[in-house]
């Protein structure tokens, strides 16, 4: 049976969290389905992977700045926007939440974030479990929920940081499920 994601031009954005890990399975469990995966990793997330994972398993070029524009567009981080049909980033960090509810635009990801407002946007944040409680935290949350933005977890269990707590970046799978059923306007 033909996936629901073929074809589908999707924006995978990842951060600089512990988490980062997994969004090179999301990227390969997405490529899988035959979506078409343009990757863009902050400079926090590149400490933590390396560009090249997400290239092996997506097969495209991956995009780490603004002024390291694709090669086969004019403006990258309007051009990768105006292209993508869904916009997912996983993890997303507090600082990205922050950025993204005040419109800061300092580096790619949160460019493109910015040009990207009127396609559907999924989030999928991870964090310790004090940052996700932060009122801060939460009031961006709410800020970006307001603005239509859709959330995926976080969920609880152990963190990174050996706490046990609400922060886990939601799971690949449940990503995908969100996924498909932002694109089936459901
Ligand atoms: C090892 C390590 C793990 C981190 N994990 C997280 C995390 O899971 N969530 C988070 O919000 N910040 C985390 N941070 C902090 C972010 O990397 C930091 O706020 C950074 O500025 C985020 O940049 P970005 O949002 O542009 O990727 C971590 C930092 C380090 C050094």
């Amino acid at each position: 049976m033909a996936s629901d994601l073929k074809g589908l031009e999707v924006i995978l954005g990842v951060t600089g969290g512990i988490a980062a890990y997994k969004a090179v399975d999301l990227a390969s469990k997405l490529t899988g389905e035959g979506a078409v995966v343009h990757c863009i990793l902050t400079d926090s997330a590149c400490k933590l992977v390396v560009p090249k994972s997400f290239e092996a398993v997506t097969g495209r070029e991956v995009f780490t700045g603004l002024w390291s524009a694709p090669q086969e567009y004019r403006i990258g981080h309007v051009s990768l926007a105006d292209r993508a049909q869904v916009m997912v980033v996983a993890p997303a960090t507090a600082n990205l939440l922050a950025k993204a509810a005040i419109g800061l635009c300092d580096d790619l990801l949160s460019t493109t974030l910015c040009a990207a407002w009127e396609k559907p946007i999924i989030i999928a944040p991870a964090m310790n479990d004090r940052m996700w409680s932060n009122p801060a935290v939460q009031q961006n949350v709410g800020t970006l929920r307001n603005r239509g933005w859709r959330f995926v977890g976080p969920a609880a269990g152990r963190l990174a940081c050996g706490r046990e707590g609400l922060g886990r970046m939601a799971e690949p799978a449940e990503i995908l499920d969100m996924i498909r059923s932002v694109c089936s306007g459901s």
